[in-house]
Parts: structure tokens; C-alpha cells; sequence
């Protein structure tokens, strides 16, 4: 193997953002990814596919939480940096049974930790000094705005959901590794990220689908929960500028500055597919929208100050939301095969996360 090769090993690979990562980085040469996927659910066996005709990619097929197999696969790949997005992603998933989020993101952590932190104490040189966990959280750690103000990376921890609950457990872990032992670590927090390939259960695909077949257009309590939108491959430009030039034991929060309600998001979707869709629908779109009860616990706002990530990382998003959102409409419209495949097998766009 070629000593100027870096070696990346991917966690959640397979996922929506991680697959986003992965085709990024093996567009660039000089680039050898290893991704430890367990293929839940949520994972894209296509995106694995394609991944496959690359000559600088291996898939394993397992579980985070697995210690033999992740100490195993360290000492046989030999990572320069381990980029962490394993996780269950969805927050109604996690008010449903928590627990599946509470093993991943906390106890798979707590183990890819430990294994990165026996792999990093036995490198020398240059290598010890080079070696990056890049760990990737959210924004929902820090809880829930007014309609003022913005999350800075030294905002409180105020988890609201299991999911965040669980990330905010797992990036505790994460800062505790460094300041103990060491471990060279930086922690990214990101916004609501959109794009192709993301799973039919959350908001922007789940509207797409559901409008363009017709269907009601579920919108939590009176859809006036704001989030910060990012397209998936500003977040992972993100995530490269971080491990790049990302400050050991610091944390950077990654937004894409657009902030919306959900229902003014909704809407806009609906107006895409108008066009889109013209003369296919009598009505507009707007009128499948119905309102739903809201998620338990929702939080009202999410906005993050992504200065300090503009700054030291040299990073802004540049995905211009109009044309992301219609670029993505696009992506659902075109692509009808990838998401019927997913309503047949694994989820039919039922209501989750009612207590
Ligand atoms: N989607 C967002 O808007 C967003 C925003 C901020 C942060 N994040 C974080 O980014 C990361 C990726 O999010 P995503 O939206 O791509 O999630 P996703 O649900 O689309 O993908 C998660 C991937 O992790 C894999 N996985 C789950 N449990 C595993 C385990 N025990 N062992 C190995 N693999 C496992 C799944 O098979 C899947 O491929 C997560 O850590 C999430 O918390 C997501």
C-alpha cells in the first residue's frame, strides 16, 4: 500500500450522511475507506453497491457495538482517523423504544472509544500525532430556542428526546476520552441536513413522497417548529474541513443559516411538486395538508452560530436552499424505484413517536 494513502474508517457508512461521506472521499485519490456498517433499516444497500466498484473501499457488514470485531478491524486496517456517524438517527423512533438508541449511540460509542484509544496509544511519530476520532452529533443536544437567539458551541446541554438524549450521552463520552485519556478528539454538531437518499420517515422525503402520491400531508401541531435546514454535502464538506484542520478537543457547530417553520417548509415542497407535477394534481398540494398531534417533547427551535467552524475551519455552507430543495424534489421525483423498494419493505409513512 502506498504510504502517502490515508486510511478513513467510516462508521454508518451506509446511512443517508455517511453515505454522502463516503462518495465524497472516494472521489478524491489517495483515499482508502473502510465502512462498518450493521445495515439497519435505514442503511442504503444501493449506495453499497456502487460503492463496491471502487478499488480503495471495503464494507464490513457489523455492529459498533461488537468489541472482538471493531479491535479487530483496527488492528487489521490500521486507521489515520475514524469517522463516527453510527447511530439511530430518528427521533419519533426513540420515543417509541429507546433502548436500540441508548445500546448504539451510547454503549457503541463507548466501544469504538476504547478500541480507538488502545489503537492511538500504540502508534508512534507522526501517525499518533496526525490521528483524529471525528465524532458526528447534532444541534438537538443543546435543546430548544425561543425565537431569539442561537446555539453556541458553549451552550448547556439540554437533551429534550431520547434520540438527543443519547448523542448528547455519546458526545459526553467523547469530550470525557480526550480530557482523561488523551484521545485526540473533535466533535461536530449539525443542523437538520436534506438531500438525495435520505429515509422516507423524515420530514422533507416523507412530503415529497406523500404529496407526489397524493396522499395527506401530516404537519406536527400547527407546524411552527423552526430548524435550521443544511444540505447533506455542506455537512459533509463540514465534516472533512473539521478533520482537516479541526482543533483536537474542540467542537464546531455546522448550519446551513436557513431557518424555517416546519409548515413554511411544507409549503414550499408543495409549490415544487405544483410545478412539477403540473397538470397530473387538479388542486395545488397544499391543500393534502393536515395538522396532526404534535410529537411529545417537541423542540420549538433549532439555530445554530456556525462562526467558530467559518473561522478555524475555513468552512460555510454553499448549497442555496431554493436550489437544494428543488434539486432534491427532483431527486424523490426521478428516483421513484429507491423509495417505493423502501415503502414496500421497511416502512409504509405511518405515523411514529406517539406516547
Ligand atoms: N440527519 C440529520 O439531519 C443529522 C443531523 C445532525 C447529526 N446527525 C448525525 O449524523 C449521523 C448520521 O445520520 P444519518 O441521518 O445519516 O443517519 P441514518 O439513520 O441515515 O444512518 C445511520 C447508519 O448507521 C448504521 N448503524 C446504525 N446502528 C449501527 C450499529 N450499531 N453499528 C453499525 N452501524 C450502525 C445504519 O445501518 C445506517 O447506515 C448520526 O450520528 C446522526 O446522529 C444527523
Amino acid at each position: 500500500m502506498n504510504s502517502n494513502t490515508q486510511r478513513l474508517l467510516v462508521t454508518g457508512g451506509a446511512g443517508f450522511i455517511g453515505s454522502a461521506l463516503v462518495q465524497m472521499l472516494l472521489a478524491r485519490s489517495g483515499v482508502r475507506v473502510l465502512n462498518l456498517d450493521k445495515v439497519t433499516y435505514a442503511a442504503n444497500p444501493e449506495a453499497l453497491e456502487r460503492f463496491a466498484q471502487s478499488a480503495n473501499y471495503r464494507f464490513v457488514r457489523g455492529d459498533i457495538c461488537d468489541r472482538p470485531l471493531v479491535e479487530r478491524l483496527l488492528a487489521e486496517f490500521r486507521p489515520q482517523a475514524i469517522i463516527h456517524l453510527a447511530a439511530e438517527s430518528h427521533v419519533d423512533r426513540s420515543i417509541d423504544d429507546a433502548a436500540g438508541f441508548l445500546q448504539t449511540n451510547i454503549m457503541g460509542t463507548h466501544v469504538l472509544l476504547d478500541a480507538a484509544l488502545a489503537h492511538w496509544r500504540a502508534l508512534e511519530g507522526s501517525e499518533r500525532e496526525a490521528f483524529r476520532f471525528l465524532h458526528v452529533s447534532t444541534d438537538e443536544v443543546y435543546g430548544s430556542l425561543g425565537s431569539e437567539g442561537l446555539f453556541h458551541e458553549d451552550s448547556p446541554y439540554m437533551p429534550n428526546s431520547p434520540y438527543s438524549a443519547s448523542k448528547a450521552s455519546s458526545d459526553l463520552l467523547v469530550r470525557a476520552w480526550h480530557r482523561t485519556y488523551g484521545l485526540p478528539t473533535v466533535t461536530c454538531h449539525a443542523s437538520n441536513n436534506y438531500g438525495p437518499r435520505q429515509f422516507p420517515e423524515k420530514l422533507i422525503p416523507l412530503m415529497i413522497i406523500k404529496a407526489s402520491r397524493g396522499q395527506e400531508l401530516p404537519v406536527y401541531g400547527k407546524g411552527d417548529n423552526v430548524r435550521d435546514w443544511m444540505h447533506v454535502s455542506d455537512h459533509v464538506r463540514g465534516l472533512l474541513a473539521a478533520l482537516e484542520r479541526g482543533k483536537v478537543g474542540q467542537t464546531y457547530n455546522l448550519g446551513g443559516g436557513v431557518e424555517l417553520n416546519n409548515l413554511e417548509l411544507v409549503r414550499l415542497i408543495c409549490r415544487l411538486l405544483d410545478k412539477e407535477l403540473a397538470g397530473r394534481r387538479a388542486e395545488p398540494h397544499e391543500e393534502l395538508i393536515t395538522f396532526v398531534p404534535d410529537r411529545p417533547g417537541h423542540d420549538q427551535r433549532y439555530a445554530l452560530d456556525i462562526a467558530k467552524a467559518e473561522r478555524e475551519l475555513g468552512w460555510a455552507p454553499e448549497v442555496e436552499f431554493a436550489q437544494g430543495l428543488a434539486d432534491t424534489v427532483g431527486w424523490y421525483l426521478g428516483n421513484r424505484a429507491w423509495w417505493e423498494r423502501i415503502l414496500n419493505d421497511r416502512y409504509d409513512g405511518v405515523r411514529l413517536g406517539l406516547v
